[in-house]
């Protein structure tokens, strides 16, 4: 269920026209607190000639189905077992992905962000010509899109031994991706994002469980707070989707994330003249909606 929730907008308006630093870029932290102010003068809400509400949506998504989990011989011959390509169902779950998100979610994706695995690049391609082909029978006329997609070392899979089964980790530590012949396999016309990566290289082999959730919610908050005006979508791995729902929902726990699995996140956005002020994220989808499971301790609060 979409939680939708015109007393929450005031409220947040109500907070924010009680600070007085409207200085406040989009880098520096949230506001933790929408509801604490509650008392106000017409002055302040006179103000509001010189601010637009919106919304900013994020999207979060797992890859589809990897080959090396319906062949477990691939690996054993392949040149980067470590990148295993999605098998052809995968592919056609990820269309499928892709034009559920055109049909349902009701506002355009402006940029996505991908990790440099190759099942989520495939995963990104397949989105990307759902979103913005027009499909036709079997075949897919794709137009030119603009949907600026780029590669992001931050959204890559959780580096250590447990994630890389197998020993298939590269031997002397060269995962070899070369980021523009990765984002040339984007649908064509689809434009790159000229926009510097946020992540300048890959974690640190091995990196913990801990610091990989900790990576994967720095890297949300970093992406959305440099386009606070833009809805995204992030092509990841199952752990991101899993951080998305319990950075946000701090009662969740994840049990279970598809292939495609999905989750919509949303905040305010209060824009002023000079910038920009963010609400915190809401976890909008509910649990086994679109491929991911969770449980919560407390009743949602609508
Ligand atoms: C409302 O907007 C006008 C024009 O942008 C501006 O001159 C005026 O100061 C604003 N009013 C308040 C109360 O901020
Ligand atoms: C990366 O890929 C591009 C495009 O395919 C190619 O021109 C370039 O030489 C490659 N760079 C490296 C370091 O392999």
């Amino acid at each position: 269920m979409k939680r939708h929730s015109f007393l929450c907008i005031s409220y947040f308006l109500l907070s924010v026209f009680s600070f007085h630093d409207f200085s406040h870029s989009p880098t520096q932290p949230y506001i933790s607190s929408l509801s604490s102010a509650s008392t106000h003068t017409m002055e302040s809400t006179q103000n509001a000639n010189q601010t637009a509400v919106s919304y900013q949506n994020v999207v979060v998504m797992r890859h589809a189905d990897r080959l090396d989990n319906f062949d477990p011989l691939w690996a054993s011959t392949a040149e980067r077992p470590w990148d295993p390509p999605l098998v052809e169902a995968g592919r056609v779950r990820a269309f499928q992905a892709g034009r559920h998100l055109r049909q349902s979610l009701g506002y355009p994706i402006h940029r996505i962000f991908v990790s440099p695995f190759l099942r989520c690049i495939q995963t990104a391609s397949q989105v990307i010509a759902a979103l913005s082909g027009d499909v036709n029978g079997d075949s897919v006329l794709i137009f030119p899109s603009d949907v600026k997609v780029s590669v992001e070392y931050g959204l890559c899979e959780i580096m250590n031994k447990v994630a890389f089964r197998n020993n298939v980790a590269p031997k002397d530590g060269n995962w070899g991706f070369n980021l523009s012949k990765l984002e040339a396999m984007f649908p064509i016309g689809t434009p790159g994002s000229n926009a510097e990566r946020v992540d300048k290289e890959l974690p640190q082999w091995e990196e913990s469980f801990q610091q990989s959730r900790d990576r994967y919610q720095r890297i949300f908050k970093e992406l959305a707070d440099k386009y606070p005006a833009e809805n995204l979508l992030f092509v990841t791995h199952g752990e991101g989707v899993k951080v998305a729902v319990s950075s946000f929902r701090k009662d969740a726990k994840v049990y279970g994330v598809g292939y495609c699995g999905y989750v919509e996140l949303r905040r305010t956005i209060l824009k002023t003249d000079q910038s920009f002020i963010t609400g915190e994220f809401d976890v909008l989808t509910d649990s086994d909606q679109t491929g991911v499971s969770y449980k919560t301790t407390k009743p949602s609060d609508q």
